[in-house]
């Protein structure tokens, strides 16, 4: 059983003329320690979703446990301190502007000495990197010194999960590098479980190890973030993830400037490209063209991307061949204009 347990929520809102789903029977399960991403365009619930899971969104049907808790059982005290157990953070920080950094973090302390406060502070400050600027106001920090701050400050009462909302979404790319190796170094240290909502695979693609993706208030495609970037099934999961490895640019200027076929071969895991070409052209006699290669390393495994022109059409034998060593073929598609 996870620590984040989501079983068929439901959610509806009512707007002017008519009712929105905006979570459609969602069931999700999180273990402690993943680092869990929920993918999906402007619209499609995610925010919702997991506003569920500290109920800040209380769920119109459906059951949220956190921590083998079954959180609408709740009162309104037990609630607030289960809630205690889970920290957020967003994509505009929501920091006090007429307020220190320290003062923006101790803010959340509850139940402490003067002295215990400003301890607590100092090391959660340290833990995000920002020590220094503890008695500097929110705007003379940059993007990513405020996002820390915020992190710093969802930390504060020892939770055991974090949720973040689109938390890179307003930094830039360098930036929010910083930010999730942060996110990821917390996770270990602290063997925090993170729920991180983003509309970039990047994202995902940098830290998390389990994904879902959404679209229209349903989780459309779920499993480990390798599995989903070697063999995606849903066309919006497709588009995703082109984005997250540079294929799609790659893909048009390849196809614009070579007529004739183009494949695309996907070799995941251990399966290296090189012997695969070379025995291609021993055993099959086929000579393959790179046009462009590319390999990304998720959670430490490589996915290799090459897009090839053969010197011939493909028999049979070259497709069962290709299969067998778990290379995934596909034909470009070229857009009729
Ligand atoms: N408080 C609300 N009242 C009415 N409609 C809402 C409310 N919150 C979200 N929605 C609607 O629910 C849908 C999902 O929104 P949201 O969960 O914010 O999606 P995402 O985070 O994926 O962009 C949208 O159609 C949005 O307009
Ligand atoms: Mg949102």
């Amino acid at each position: 059983m996870g620590i984040i347990n989501l079983k068929n929520i439901v959610v509806t809102f009512h707007q002017k003329d008519h009712e929105v789903t905006a979570v459609n029977d969602v069931s999700l399960e999180i273990a402690q320690g993943d680092i869990y991403g929920i993918v999906g365009y402007s619209g499609a619930g995610k925010s919702t979703l997991v506003r569920n899971i500290n109920l800040l969104q209380m769920p119109t049907s459906g059951k949220v446990s956190v921590d083998g808790k079954d959180l609408s059982n709740l009162t309104v005290r037990e609630l607030r301190e289960e809630r205690k157990k889970i920290g957020m953070i967003f994509q505009h920080f929501n920091l006090f502007d007429s307020r220190t950094i320290a003062d923006n973090v101790g803010f959340a302390l509850s139940n402490l000495t003067k002295a215990e406060k400003a301890k607590k502070v100092e090391e959660l400050l340290d833990l995000v990197g920002i020590l220094d600027k503890k008695d500097a106001f929110p705007e003379q920090l940059s993007g990513g010194q405020k996002q820390r701050v915020a992190i710093a400050r969802a930390l504060a009462n020892d939770p055991k999960i974090l949720l973040c909302d689109e938390a890179t979404s307003a930094l830039d790319p360098k930036t929010t590098l910083d930010v999730l190796a942060l996110l990821k170094d917390l996770q270990q240290k602290l063997g925090l479980t993170i729920v991180i909502i983003t509309h970039e695979m990047q994202v995902v693609k940098e830290i998390c190890n389990q994904v879902a993706v959404m679209e229209k208030g349903r989780i459309i495609e779920r499993g480990r973030v390798i599995d989903i970037f070697n063999n995606p099934q849903e066309p919006l999961t497709v588009d995703f993830i082109r984005t997250a490895t540079h294929l799609d640019g790659a893909e048009e200027i390849v196809l614009a400037n070579n007529p004739g076929d183009i494949y695309e071969l996907i070799f995941s895991g251990s399966k290296a490209s090189d012997p695969v070409i070379i025995e291609l052209y021993k055993q099959y006699d086929l000579t393959a063209s790179i046009l462009y290669g590319n390999v990304e390393y998720i959670q430490n495994e490589p996915l290799g991307i090459l897009l090839v022109k053969f010197d011939k059409s493909l028999g049979d034998d070259v497709k069962s061949y290709l299969d067998s060593q778990s290379v995934r073929l596909r034909k470009l598609e070229r857009s009729a204009s």
